[in-house]
């Protein structure tokens, strides 16, 4: 199959079988919205809930879930307001919205064109002649400007309190972290993940699920001591990974390497321990989803394409239809967010790390004699003691001869030293407020669903199926983990007649009361069954045949290799637990 057939085929299925497709079509559909099916949804859930078992509940974390509207004040705070933005150009003619970068990445050997800052693209599209996308004019001379992409709306009646649809799960995270850390028993390291949807109101969407306006991350923001919290490296160190690293990417040769993580952070091409760390967890989890790690690699965020919280970015990428595809953000988010809600906010968003053994520390304050700076200063006076208190912390020097002068607003201020009550004192400490630093895992929901389908979706020849198989038909196979195949177990009768349709229906709901997702199918032949089945990736089909009805035994059939055995009803339940957990094989039975 050529990369387009691939992606394309893909697409129709997707829609036909009910994995996903475009929302609102009929009403003419509306970019960037999509729509789960039933399989999609169920897909999208157990891949969810194996993120949740791996990065949640095997890394020992907690998992919260907040609101998808936040108030402006927050994101002031985070710089999304200011900072998050995309590069526009409108084009004179038709008055199509394109990224501006986009443009530059389809129509030239430029990569990651999104570093680039907008008066060099502004030149690289006059140069190179680029014209709209969608009607063929020139843009040479049009304005690039920059776009935020966030979704305002107004909380309440009115326009007094705008608030923005979230652009990452993150800040809900971060807002809270005064609470959260109250649930940490106020101790370092630890971790809180959230699975939901964020809203960026892309420019100009593509490529169906990879560039959505409304999507789901699954993020996990691990608080750390930078100071002295370390990952267990150990446990990943012999992890191979293919690091794409900035270095690399501008060498004109340059290829990714293959390395362990104990390598990389050894020779510091991750400079981060716990990026490291991240990168070989999230390493085996791909491979255990599905992704084809012939098409992987993790690649380094180049300066100019850092966001503008993260100190170091790794992505993980997957390759689909000849295009690198972002699936996960590994960054180092150091003590930005924090700092700045702590900033910002009116709450303590530090934790107190108490020393092994209390310490005496000298400490300068100021007790201002107000009866003297009331009349002298009057309603500036509060704000001078302030000053004062300021400038004691953080030069005492400033207090040694008779006067002191400190600035308020632009204004200077002088105070007999003798008036500011100043003092040195030796204080005993148990402790210091630290800002945690943070890792972030960021995981995108949907273009991992998609790119476990493209990697697992195959064509089989005709005929290299086993018996009971429709021979003719080309096989289309999605060849899902069962761990995330949306139907576990696929129920058939042999015909539906005497009795067989029934004992089917009884063997199906025993499946169901033991925990599977079920599908029953009574029509066409038993190819044609095994068929439909193979295309959503289901992985074992029973058949209920006169066999069943005299020795209570039913076939099943491996999806990948379509080996066939007999099993007792009674033992069926266990048989799919343990062929679901891969504790055994159809041909191994
Ligand atoms: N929280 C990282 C991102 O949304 O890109």
């Amino acid at each position: 199959m050529t990369d387009d057939t691939a992606t394309d085929r893909l697409t129709e299925l997707a829609k036909r079988r009910g994995f996903f497709f475009q929302s609102s079509e009929a009403y003419g559909g509306v970019s960037g919205f999509y729509v789960y099916g039933p399989e999609g949804a169920t897909l999208k859930e157990n891949l969810e809930d194996a993120w949740r078992d791996r990065f949640v509940r095997r890394e020992g974390h907690m998992e919260i879930e907040a609101p998808n509207v936040m108030p402006e004040p927050v994101f002031e705070a985070s710089g999304h307001l200011d900072g998050f933005d995309d590069m526009i150009v409108e084009c004179p003619e038709c008055g199509a919205s394109h990224r501006a970068d986009h443009i530059v990445e389809d129509n030239t050997d430029i990569e990651e064109a999104e570093s680039i800052a907008i008066e060099d693209i502004e030149e690289i599209i006059a140069e190179n002649d680029l014209v709209c996308p969608s009607c063929g004019t020139e843009l040479a001379g049009e304005p690039v400007d920059d776009f935020n992409l966030m979704f305002e709306t107004n909380i309440g009646p009115g326009s007094s309190s705008p608030g923005y649809l979230r652009p990452e799960t993150a800040q809900g995270i971060f807002v809270e972290f005064p609470r959260l850390k109250e649930y940490a028993r106020g101790q370092l390291p630890f971790g809180v993940a959230q699975i939901g949807a964020a809203y960026r109101n892309e420019i100009s969407p593509r490529k169906g699920l990879v560039r959505l306006r409304e999507f789901a991350q699954a993020e996990l923001e691990h608080f750390v001591d930078p100071e002295t919290d370390e990952p267990d490296l150990e446990s990943v160190a012999d992890v191979e990974v293919t690091l794409y690293s900035e270095a690399r990417q501008d060498d004109a040769d340059g290829e990714p390497v293959e390395m362990t993580v104990g390598e990389a952070v050894a020779e510091g091409v991750v400079g981060s321990d716990w990026v490291g760390y991240y990168l070989g967890v999230a390493q085996g989890w791909y491979e255990r989803i599905g992704v084809d790690m012939d098409r992987f690699r993790f690649r380094q965020h180049r300066s100019g394409e850092l966001a503008h919280y993260a100190a170091d970015c790794w992505d993980a990428e997957a390759e689909i239809g000849g295009d690198w595809i972002e699936i996960t953000g590994f960054a180092y988010r150091g003590d930005y967010d924090l700092s700045k809600h702590g900033e910002y906010a009116d709450d303590d968003f530090t934790i107190f790390k108490q020393y092994d053994d209390p310490i005496t520390v000298e400490r300068a304050t100021v007790d201002p004699d107000m009866s003297y700076l009331g009349p002298e200063f009057g309603g500036d006076a509060a704000a001078v003691g302030e000053a004062l208190e300021d400038l004691a912390e953080r030069d005492r020097s400033a207090f040694e001869g008779d006067e002191v002068t400190v600035a308020v607003a632009g204004e200077e201020y002088t105070v007999p030293v003798e008036k500011t009550g100043f003092s040195v004192d030796e204080i005993t400490e148990a402790g210091e407020h630290v800002t945690p630093h943070v890792v972030e895992p960021s995981f995108g929901v949907d273009r991992l669903v998609y790119t476990v389908l493209a990697h697992s979706l195959t064509q089989d020849d005709a005929g290299e199926s086993g018996a009971d198989e429709d021979e003719d038909e080309e096989r289309t196979v999605l060849t899902l983990p069962p761990e995330l195949a949306p139907t576990t177990v696929a129920v058939f009768p042999l015909m539906d007649k005497d009795g067989l349709g029934e004992r089917a229906g009884e063997i199906a709901e025993r499946l169901r009361r033991a925990g599977f997702e079920v599908a029953e199918d009574a029509s066409g032949s038993i190819g044609r069954r095994y068929r439909r089945q193979d295309e959503v990736g289901t992985p074992y089909c029973v058949t209920v045949d006169y066999d069943t009805l005299e020795g209570d035994t039913v076939t099943i059939r491996d999806r990948d290799t379509t080996a066939q055995t007999r099993v007792g009803v009674d033992d069926l339940p266990g048989v799919v637990a343990d062929l679901r957990a891969g504790e055994t094989t159809v041909g191994d039975l």
